[in-house]
């Protein structure tokens, strides 16, 4: 099922700065849409035009069937958003900040607190529920503001650098949450990052946007076919390490025995296709040529 729409999304901001240019995007339940792009590409932008913070300068967009600029209160009640600035209260604890929200959305006393004590642990803050948010490290804070997030259970998860400022253990756990949210519940992701290795990690699929355009969709293996034809095989052999370029792996054996056969000692070969970081970056590059 569809559950996020875009078809010719558009947004060109009273300066007169075009921030996005017709995007069409469509996520299917369940997904982890992975949103990539340079700064000011226009991720914020689009998160804000998909909850209603922004109204469209032209397109249109959908959140299960919802138009967020119409009744962004419909779109709130089932999305939840990570972003740099959460609004959260310093004056008051961890907990108390969580239950405060879940009972913002309706959630009673004691399902608020069972889902925020649940949250915490899963999150490695338990120790620090009884800490007042004006105590927290920045990687605290984000965290604190994921679990913010997902107290009235969203359907959709927004999460604008949701791991910028975390330490590796915490992006660990943040990831394990997200994709055991996306496993378990069918918890739609959309993910804006530049942290492309933890991109790859985590999302089954992938938009790439620059300057407001869309330049790719797909998942992996579509993208690194828009650029790539083979894949890369990596070889350590008497002459040292190297990369060389084939069009499949049918070609590694006959690679392997040209060497051997004419004196060489093989003591490594790995096939594999591109990283997303190189597909992003031969993105980018074909963009630039073709623009030129
Ligand atoms: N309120 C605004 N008024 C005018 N221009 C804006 C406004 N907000 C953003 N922009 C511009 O729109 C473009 C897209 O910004 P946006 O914040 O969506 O980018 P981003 O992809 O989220 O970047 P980053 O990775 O740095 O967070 C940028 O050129 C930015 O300067
Ligand atoms: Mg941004």
């Amino acid at each position: 099922m569809e559950v996020l729409a875009a078809k010719n999304l558009t947004k060109v901001y009273q300066s007169g700065k075009k921030a996005l240019n017709h995007i069409n995007l469509s996520i299917e339940e369940g997904e982890i849409f992975g949103f990539l792009g340079p700064n000011g590409a226009g991720k914020t932008t689009a998160v804000k035009l998909l909850n209603g913070i922004l109204k469209p300068s032209d397109g249109s967009c959908s959140i299960f069937g919802i138009n967020p600029g119409e009744t962004p209160e419909k779109v709130h009640a089932i999305s939840g958003v990570v972003t740099e600035h959460a609004q959260m209260y310093n004056n008051l604890t961890g907990l108390a900040n969580l239950m405060f929200f879940g009972s913002v959305f309706g959630t009673g006393e004691e399902e608020s607190k069972r889902r925020a004590l649940e949250y915490l642990e899963r999150l490695e803050l338990l120790e620090a529920k009884d800490q007042k948010l004006g105590e927290y490290s920045t990687g605290m804070r984000q965290r604190l503001s994921l679990a913010r997030a997902l107290i009235h259970q969203p359907k959709i998860l927004f999460l604008d650098e949701p791991t910028s400022g975390l330490d590796p253990e915490s992006a660990l756990n943040v990831n394990n949450l997200i994709k055991s949210l996306s496993r378990e519940k069918g918890t739609t992701v959309f993910l804006c990052t530049h942290q492309l290795r933890y991109a790859e990690e985590i999302c089954t699929k992938y938009g790439l946007i620059s300057e407001g355009s869309m330049l790719a969709a797909g998942s992996l293996d579509e993208l690194h076919s828009v650029v790539f034809k083979g894949m890369t095989v990596l070889l350590r052999d008497t002459d040292g390490e190297k990369n060389i370029e084939v069009e499949s792996e049918e070609e590694v054996p006959s690679l392997v025995k040209r060497i051997v056969d004419s004196g060489g000692r093989v003591y490594h070969v790995s096939a594999h296709k591109h990283s997303l970081e190189e597909i992003y970056f031969a993105l980018l590059e074909k963009t630039k040529r073709t623009a030129v």
